[in-house]
């Protein structure tokens, strides 16, 4: 009898051995034992005196999550010590926790070590209150990977307030990210008191009107809207920042984006006329002159906010600089002559070096988003990769430091599930799993390249985020995925095993009221072909329990007693596919909704010309013929997007069909660069070789559809049928993104008899 409950008791410790430590980001190294340490009011703390701070931290930590204050004790047990080596090379961020039955002890060679192993054992602890004191014996040894571990806020479209930067700053820290980079001026407010310039606030931090709904809509209210932060305000932020470990990079835009700026000073614009903070959204025209009067303006604005950032990194901005102003300025026609420049992109360039001189001689370094490139890297310049990773590896390539954020990784901004579900968004579509998902260091970086490569950032553009509540759903938990790509061992990395712990945090972001979004739980469907490419199967997928899925094909909101999915369903008839996840027979997430209208296209081979871009790809070539339709308002989402190129689908519709019309959806939103197709060309053919054109659909035409695309083409029989949708190129002067190219998002080719 005693060796069966001897065995039950070792199968029982040690399948909760193997039970998940809910900690994110994954340490490097955990070695859990048999036993718990528990801690009571009678358990000591002991810290070296140079992490007073961290003990502090830690003991109100502990004092808010369990009601404990513990005394300060040197004793051999029951205590919790931190404790920093001396000695030993105390750059590196590393930390050793353990728990025995003597109590608890991190040890690092920092403050920072201390303060990591802080967050991991207030992890362990605070998770679920009737257990939360009895931490399982464990032994953690751990590193980061990256040096940067960035999350980003805009704070211009949207103002937030001091004590909310605090709890930001707080949840960076709690994840183990080390960087904010806070986006302080842009066109539509400037949110950072300059003592020289009191106009920079007094008229550029309020602006009048702000743009409400999709930009689409073009409709505003007239309500002021601004506020901004005192150098109190932000000396206070900095210090708390400073403490927790975090680096404040402040960003000063230039030379565009600085709208606000010039609606107090349009003296520095090139036309010097009177100007308004900016109400829209997007990239706006009117942008600094190259003068001498503007880089005085510049560095005396930059001196006061080097006064109170102590960061390595000053973000000069950089980014979306429209050359309007420039090309018919006289001012810059001749500083271009006068500096032996080649057009206004090179005048970027001396722009972007001459601030760097300055910011240089000051000890500091810039860091500007990748349009920096253009025309000419400053010597010393790190690069913000945003426009993809191609800026990224371009600037490593050239030996200059380097911050990954590209769009469709890093944009928090983005949708985080099936838009239907969402909030308005700027558009995208970032989920949590693809945040995971991404590399930081790009795999064509030769080893020594690949050193140039800091780490990587999430990015909060503000532009749809207008309340702390949003900010947060907006942010958490794809932050939480970014900090473990940035942290932890790129060969330990298991998104499967990420949202089982991450669930587990759940419970910690409720008790911090941290408004969290749970997307993670909406399922992930999939069209592919049938067989013989007769109609489609639904691939229903979650990274929880599969069979706990259920749907329904009748429009209702499934539940618990919906048909159970079992395997893929198959779709021959229009109709409408509703799915869900349940846990305890309740809903989790949101439910998918997927509208099928079926045509003689759907489900049918379909083979690309031109792939459509990485960011943008969707299900491949599939999705255009997937009898879904993507929602125009909602583009990265079931949609393909190609840069610069064309779309070039042929479709081989299994027989010679009958035939129509065609319809196809493209996305007409100039503020994210995304334009209509320039004209639209049918061909068709009955061997696959030799196409004839049959339809042509015109710019006149296609300007009028808003997007829903109609090419009729008479009674046609064939069985291949080629599509060709014309990106419009290079966007013209003028218009949003203007020299770049424009994007092609297209959706669903349907053909109907
Ligand atoms: C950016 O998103 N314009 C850097």
């Amino acid at each position: 009898m005693k060796k069966i409950v001897a065995f039950i008791f070792l199968v029982v410790f040690t399948i909760s051995l193997k039970a998940q430590l809910p900690l994110i980001p994954k340490p490097n190294s955990i070695k859990p034992s048999v036993g718990y340490f528990v801690i009571n009011k009678s358990t000591g703390l002991f810290s070296d005196k140079v992490a007073s701070f961290e003990m502090k931290y830690l003991n109100d930590e502990l004092f808010l999550r369990t009601g404990i204050k513990l005394h300060s004790s040197n004793s051999k047990s029951n205590s919790i010590k931190l404790i920093i080596h001396k000695n030993v090379d105390s750059l590196s961020d590393l930390y050793h926790l353990e728990v025995s039955k003597n109590g608890i002890t991190i040890s690092a060679n920092n403050n920072a070590g201390v303060f990591y192993g802080i967050q991991t054992l207030l992890q362990l602890i605070n998770f679920d209150k009737k257990q939360s004191l009895k931490i399982q014996y464990v032994e953690i040894d751990d590193t980061p990977r990256y040096s940067w571990r960035g999350m980003h806020l805009d704070v211009s479209r949207h103002f937030f307030p001091k004590n909310f930067i605090k709890k930001y700053i707080d949840c960076i820290a709690m994840y183990k990210m080390n960087v904010f980079h806070w986006h302080l001026t842009d066109d539509q407010g400037w949110r950072i008191e300059i003592k020289k310039y009191p106009k920079l606030t007094e008229v550029g931090a309020w602006r009048k009107g702000s743009m409400v709904g999709a930009y689409s809509e073009q409709k505003f209210d007239t309500f002021q809207y601004g506020g901004f932060y005192t150098q109190d305000d932000i000396r206070e932020i900095v210090n708390y920042a400073t403490l927790r470990h975090v680096t404040i990079v402040p960003e000063i835009e230039m030379p565009g984006h600085s709208l606000a700026a010039l609606s107090a000073y349009p003296e520095f614009s090139c036309s010097g006329k009177p100007v308004n903070v900016g109400v829209s959204w997007g990239v706006e025209n009117n942008v600094y002159c190259p003068s001498d009067e503007t880089f005085k303006f510049l560095e005396n604005v930059l001196s006061e906010v080097m006064e109170l950032f102590p960061s390595k990194y000053i973000h000069i901005g950089g980014d979306e600089v429209p050359k309007n102003e420039w090309v018919i300025s006289p001012l810059c026609k001749d500083v271009i002559r006068r500096e032996n420049l080649k057009d206004e992109h090179e005048l970027q360039s001396y722009f972007i070096k001459r601030i760097e001189k300055f910011v240089n001689s000051k000890g500091r370094q810039i860091i500007g988003w990748d349009e920096i490139l253009e025309g000419g890297l400053a010597p010393n310049a790190a690069v913000m990769s945003w426009r993809g990773i191609e800026g990224g590896i371009a600037a490593a390539k050239q030996k200059h430091n380097v911050v990954m954020t590209p769009g469709g990784y890093c944009y928090f901004d983005h949708y985080q599930g099936n838009p239907q579900n969402e909030p308005l968004a700027i558009g995208g579509y970032t989920t949590v799993e693809k945040t995971y998902s991404y590399e930081p260091t790009p795999d064509t970086l030769t080893v020594d390249e690949s050193k140039y490569i800091l780490g990587a950032q999430g990015n909060v553009w503000t532009e749809y985020i207008s309340t702390t509540k949003h900010l947060e759903y907006m942010s958490v938990p794809r932050m939480t995925a970014l900090a473990e790509v940035l942290w932890s061992k790129k060969e330990q990395r298991n998104y499967t095993d990420f949202v089982s712990r991450l669930t587990l945090h759940f419970k910690l972001l409720d008790s911090l009221k941290i408004n969290y979004s749970k997307s993670i739980y909406e399922l992930t469907t999939k069209s592919i072909a049938n067989e013989n490419n007769n109609g489609l199967k639904l691939v229903i997928t979650t990274p929880f329990d599969t069979t706990a899925i259920r749907y329904t094909t009748d429009g209702s909101v499934p539940n618990f007693k919906s048909l159970k999915y079992v395997k893929p369903l198959i779709i021959n008839e229009s109709k409408m596919v509703k799915a869900a996840y349940f846990e305890n027979g309740k809903m989790k997430g949101n439910p998918v909704e997927r509208k099928f209208n079926l045509s003689l296209s759907t489900g049918k081979k379909i083979e690309l010309v031109n792939q459509p871009s990485e960011y943008y790809k969707g299900n491949g070539a599939f999705t255009l013929v997937d009898g879904v339709n993507g929602d125009p308002l909602k583009h990265g989402f079931n949609w393909l997007g190609w840069s610069g190129r064309n779309m070039d689908a042929v479709i081989d519709l299994g027989k010679t069909e009958s035939f129509s019309e065609i319809n196809l959806t493209a996305v007409n939103k100039p503020e994210s660069w995304i334009y209509l197709p320039k004209q639209i060309l049918v061909y068709i053919s009955n061997d696959g070789v030799d196409f004839i054109k049959v339809a042509t659909q015109s710019e006149e035409v296609i300007q009028k559809s808003n997007g829903k695309i109609k090419i009729g083409c008479g009674n046609i029989q064939s069985r291949y049928v080629k599509v060709v949708a014309e990106c419009l190129g290079k966007i013209a002067e003028g218009m949003p993104g203007a020299g770049e190219n424009a994007w092609l998002f297209i959706d669903e080719i349907s053909i109907n008899k």
